[in-house]
């Protein structure tokens, strides 16, 4: 792990904050177990690091140095699709992660500032955010794109094979060790170590990491022998670190150590602006892998999902597309949903026996139905008079191509259904 490289072409001063902060949290752990000095001049070094942490802290904004250096300000005028384009005509790769949310851009474009770096990167949002896939993202778009990505639940390990698993041993080291092996951190030499579920990580666990996190190197178990491991380190967990730290259910310094970026993905009732063009997405997606038509839904059971809560997120959400993508015809309806959301549905049933699932439920629904509605309007006309040609409606209406396809999808309009007979072939719709 190089925690001290430069950003390649930056200077910034918000990022020197970041580099601080890390030779501060390394001073303190070295501190902490300082074999040669004495207790009380332990305490009183730490206590100046500590003061001097604030310090730096307090001039960074309370650690937003990062976020405050990663986001170039984004220009009010800028719509979430000339952010995205933006960040296409850059070559960033998205690795299938999909959406217009403005939190969510915020988090690719920080991502896109953190990939070519070597700083560690912490990833917090509740389950099915897409976590995984945002370290998979910083991974493809940093120079170690081509090396190993490994993954580690850190979570589903038994205490006592921990350390095994994360620095491997070797033979003989204990019952059951058959043969010298290879553990994560090595595996990922040169690459990405993705610690998943770090959160559930035993204090006996995190010790030993932070260790290897400082020292830039492993000793298998059983072996007294060294081994250089540089890793870039990715984590991510569902869980608030820095209330557990609070808590003293995780340690601070590692805490620290693994934020320096720290990345929060919002979960999808609070981005519930993407539901429609997430169907459209998954809804491709799955008709694709089925080798089927996309499936239509009727709109009762559209105005469900859309209202819905989503606790499982964007996995949740997937795997409902999937599902009725599998088992309804050409069109689903409520009654493609799975067993364990039907005391939701119930609830909706409720609603319409009272003779309001007809009528939104709130101003706001009406007032996103009705721009709903005025902009599927609005681009039938318009592609009516474009002869059904995508590029040429984009230019009509001083439209981004790539955002309007976008719109389209999200109304499920072909614009193939415009042309005109006597029009000619477009590439473009
Ligand atoms: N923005 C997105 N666009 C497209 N697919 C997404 C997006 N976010 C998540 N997904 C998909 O949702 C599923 C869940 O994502 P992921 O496994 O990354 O979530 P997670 O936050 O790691 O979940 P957990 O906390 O349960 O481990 C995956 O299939 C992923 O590809
Ligand atoms: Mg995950």
């Amino acid at each position: 792990m190089k925690l001290f490289n430069q950003i390649p072409g930056s200077s910034s001063s918000a990022i020197s904050y970041a580099g601080l902060i890390e030779k501060i949290e390394i001073l303190r752990s070295t501190l902490r177990w300082a074999s040669r000095l004495e207790r009380a001049d332990i305490e009183k070094l730490l206590r100046q690091a500590n003061a001097l942490r604030d310090e730096v802290l307090n001039l960074s904004h309370k650690e937003r140095f990062v976020q405050a250096a990663a986001t170039e300000p984004v220009p009010a005028d800028r719509s979430p699709g000339e952010r995205r384009q933006a960040l296409l005509d850059r070559s960033f790769i998205f690795e299938g992660a999909f959406g217009d949310n403005p939190r969510l851009l915020a988090a690719l474009e920080m991502a896109e500032k953190a990939a070519p770096t070597d700083l560690s990167v912490l990833i917090d949002g509740e389950s099915g955010t897409g976590k995984e896939l945002m370290a998979k993202v910083i991974h493809a778009n940093g120079a170690r794109a081509e090396r190993p990505f490994i993954s580690v639940n850190c979570g589903a390990i038994p205490d006592n094979l921990l350390e095994s698993e994360l620095f491997g041993h070797k033979k003989g080291a204990f019952t059951g060790a058959a043969s010298d092996r290879k553990g994560k951190f090595e595996s990922a030499h040169t690459g990405t170590i993705f610690l998943d579920e770090i959160g559930e990580l035993p204090l006996s666990g995190q010790v030993k990491l932070l260790r290897v996190l400082e020292a830039h190197e492993i000793q298998r178990v059983g072996s007294d022998e060294p081994i250089a491991v540089d890793a870039r380190v990715v984590a991510a967990t569902n869980r608030n670190l820095r209330k557990l730290s609070v808590e003293g259910r995780f340690r601070e310094d590692l805490f620290f150590r693994l934020s320096v970026i720290h990345l929060t993905l919002p979960p999808l009732r609070e981005r519930k602006d993407e539901i429609p063009l997430l169907f459209a997405y998954f809804g491709d997606e799955a008709a694709e892998m089925l080798k089927r038509r996309p499936v239509k839904m009727t709109p009762r059971l559209r105005r469900f999902l859309l209202d819905y809560a989503y606790p499982g997120n964007i996995r949740e959400l997937r795997n409902l597309i999937y599902r009725i993508s599998c088992l309804a015809g050409e069109t689903a309806d409520l009654e493609h949903l799975p067993e364990d959301i039907r005391p939701a549905l119930a609830a909706l049933r409720g609603k319409a026996d009272a003779g309001e699932a007809a009528s939104p439920a709130s101003l706001g629904e009406a007032k996103r139905a009705a721009s709903d509605e005025a902009e599927r309007a609005f681009l039938e006309r318009g592609l009516q008079e474009a002869g059904g040609t995508v590029a040429e409606l984009a230019r009509r209406i001083d439209m981004n191509r790539s955002h309007l396809q976008v719109l389209l999808k999200k109304h499920g309009i072909q614009a193939k259904a415009f042309r005109h007979r006597e029009a000619p072939p477009s590439k473009a719709g």
